[in-house]
């Protein structure tokens, strides 16, 4: 396909996420290439997954670094090699330092568990059912220096039942998740995604380009 766009994924743990990118790729409905999983935490299963679609991967132990910074140059480093254009943080539990944001500016995409700028941080899913929250959902957005903040591009909503536990409501989430972040990618790779004023617009936007309700407003009785 034309126009390739090439993705640096990172990951600490179970990479549904990750799978999900893999997967609309080898349908040939996003236009990237994924040249890199870097994981920082040996035994993330997201390695299983590179192995088994043969992508290129790398365990980049951060107590190896001598400081926080020098390990995201060092990861900034190992991206720029393979012409990383775009990187994706796919359940990637740490907060991006300077070296790789300045690397990567406004290219740095990353998923979180709640509606932000509501329940950032850890367990956004169990904050949401704490809270009684009636609608809940997951938001891509770019990164900057803070954590979960930075330009939002697309959110999904999802109801939130009284009697949903953690669990539930995460996996409830996670579907959408699994449709959101490929869609983002997309848009990115479309050249659509322009940051301005902390906002991100959409060219040629569509109503549809950036939310989902699931299920969609003004179909119940
Ligand atoms: C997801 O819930 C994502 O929103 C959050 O971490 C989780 C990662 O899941 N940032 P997976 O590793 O992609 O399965």
């Amino acid at each position: 396909m034309a126009n390739m766009l090439n993705l640096g994924i990172l990951a600490s743990g179970r990479g549904s996420n990750f799978q999900a990118i893999i997967d609309e790729i080898e349908a040939g409905s996003l236009p990237a290439a994924i040249k890199l999983l870097i994981v920082d935490n040996a035994g993330a299963y997201a390695v299983e997954r590179a192995k088994k679609h043969a992508i290129d991967y790398l365990y980049l132990d951060p107590k190896a670094s001598p400081t926080k910074d020098a390990y995201f140059s060092a990861m900034a480093l190992e991206l720029k090699k393979r012409g990383v254009e775009l990187v994706v943080l796919a359940g990637f539990m740490r907060i991006v330092r300077k070296p790789l944001l300045d690397a990567f500016p406004n290219s740095i995409l990353n998923i979180h568990p709640a509606l932000l700028p509501s329940f950032p941080g850890l367990h956004g899913q169990e904050q949401a059912v704490r809270h009684g929250v009636r609608i809940s959902g997951c938001t891509v957005h770019f990164v900057d220096g803070g954590m979960d903040t930075g330009p939002i591009i697309i959110q999904a909503a999802v109801p939130v039942s009284p009697a949903d536990t953690e669990d539930e409501l995460s996996e409830r989430i996670l579907k959408m998740e699994h449709r959101i972040y490929p869609e983002a990618i997309r848009l990115y790779a479309e050249g659509r995604l322009h940051v301005a004023d902390g906002a991100v617009e959409i060219s040629g936007y569509e109503m549809h380009d950036s939310y989902i309700v699931n299920p969609p407003l003004g179909n119940r009785k």
